[in-house]
């Protein structure tokens, strides 16, 4: 890995550079906070996988009190930043991939905000395996991810779209140009269907895109309460 983290960006920039890559990255986070608080969760336990800088735990602490957070990333150099960005000593913080995660049926919210898109297929499936275990019955997971067209020519021609997002945010056209290269080599995006079928295959119901904007979305699936 050339980086510190699987990310283009050095965990110390991540901050100030992510807008400037991904359009409407802060309405990711506002979107996630309006799911949770429409799902009506007291004494929320909260897993954030690929927890990155601590961004959506610094505003889910601005308006929930009750939350109990264990935050999971693969790469030291982000925890780092999370643990000075939120000096809380009551966060669990855990240094591994989503794929390697076992917690059993206790959290009411699981999150991974473009955290997931690194793993190849079969990791992604036993992630996303283990997320599921990992939520009470009731629970929701909520994901971003990046997203590939299924139509070649609908591909590329968003591919140059977001490339010129990036250049009307600074980058210049060599970077935009490197940045997209990266699209199926260091990640590796599904379709919008590849996203909903890995949720259902892994057992979730209540499937819903909730989101969708050049080659983003997001996603939520509940793990349903087993009816008698
Ligand atoms: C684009 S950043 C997103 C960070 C954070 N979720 C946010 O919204 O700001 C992607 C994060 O995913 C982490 N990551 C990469 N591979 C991962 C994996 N297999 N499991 C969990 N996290 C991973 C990276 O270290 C990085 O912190």
């Amino acid at each position: 890995m050339a980086n510190d983290n699987t990310t283009p960006l050095a965990a110390k920039d991540y901050d100030q550079k992510i807008n400037n890559t991904i359009p409407y990255y802060q309405e990711f986070y506002r979107q996630t906070l309006d799911i949770v608080r429409q799902c009506n969760f007291s004494n929320i336990n909260w897993l954030d996988l690929g927890c990155g800088t601590g961004t959506l735990e610094k505003l889910i602490f601005q308006e929930f009190s009750d939350v109990q957070f264990t935050l999971v990333d693969p790469s030291e150099k982000m925890i780092k930043q999370a643990q000075e960005k939120l000096k809380n000593d009551s966060i669990q913080y855990i240094c591994a991939d989503s794929a390697s995660i076992q917690f059993a049926g206790c959290f009411d919210v699981v999150t991974a905000i473009q955290s997931h898109h690194y793993m190849q297929e079969d990791e992604r499936r036993k992630a996303t395996k283990r997320v599921y275990n990992s939520l009470k019955n009731g629970g929701i997971y909520i994901s971003f991810e990046n997203v590939i067209p299924e139509d070649e020519d609908v591909k590329m021609f968003e591919l140059l779209r977001w490339g010129k997002y990036q250049q009307r945010h600074g980058k210049t056209e060599e970077e935009a140009k490197a940045h997209n290269a990266r699209c199926g080599v260091n990640y590796f995006p599904l379709t919008v269907n590849g996203h909903i079928e890995l949720l259902k295959e892994t057992g979730f119901h209540k499937i819903h895109v909730f989101w969708y904007s050049y080659m983003q979305m997001g996603i939520y699936g509940i793990r349903c309460k087993v009816q008698s």
